[in-house]
């Protein structure tokens, strides 16, 4: 890790309150997901606030299992880290053609860097980083990573998020399905790996 690298803050996962409190800001309406979050950046510490304004976030990874999800903040906006399981990672090319953009064409610059335009969407297969707001009107889509039939989703779903707002879907690499009010995929951020268990979000030059 580089001297520059370990000065940057490392993050803590978002507590449950705050991603409750995104949640239904956006049910209620809201236009957008950046402009809902900004309220409870008023309420950070310093630390936080240069955060909130721009500067990368660490994020310690050692502890999430493969099929969990950890989220955090980086400037105001959810960003989500998953550790796909095996299984979830060779499911991802069987729903190509259910999706709107399965090869990340649209818009790359803005919604995926270089190094995550393949299948995974992702440095490595296993995590996928993303940032947790939905391409339609802003709100951050719920977890539904369980296979299967269930409420407002196919039967052949493989696992994924469901936006609640209007019901648009994202598999688990973030790509959105056709047909859905959400025109794009979720926005992969820039980051890159320090070591096996930690990410840089918001920076992806090797120093
Ligand atoms: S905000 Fe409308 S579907 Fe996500």
């Amino acid at each position: 890790m580089s001297d520059a690298a370990a000065d940057q803050p490392v993050s803590t996962p978002v507590d449950s309150s705050r991603r409750t409190w995104i949640a239904i800001t956006c049910g209620a309406g809201a236009v957008g997901g950046v402009a809902a979050a900004v309220p409870f950046v008023s309420s950070f510490a310093p630390s936080e606030r240069a955060r909130a304004a721009g500067a990368p976030v660490q994020v310690d990874i050692s502890g999430l299992k493969p099929g969990e999800k950890l989220t955090v903040e980086w400037r105001g906006k959810p960003v989500w880290i998953v550790r796909r399981t095996p299984e979830q990672v060779a499911a991802l090319p069987k729903i190509d053609a259910e999706l709107a953009d399965p090869q990340s064409k649209r818009k790359p610059d803005e919604l995926t860097p270089a190094y995550a335009r393949n299948e995974a969407r992702s440095i490595k297969p296993e995590f996928f980083v993303g940032v947790g707001i939905c391409s339609h009107l802003g709100c951050s889509p719920s977890d539904k990573f369980t296979p299967g039939p269930q409420p407002s989703l196919p039967d052949n779903w493989q696992g994924g998020f469901l936006c609640p707002c209007h019901g648009s879907t994202f598999d688990l690499a973030g790509r959105v399905f056709k047909n859905k009010p959400a025109p794009d995929n979720l926005e992969v951020p820039p980051h890159m790996y320090l070591s096996d268990s930690v990410v840089l979000i918001g920076e992806d030059k090797k120093a």
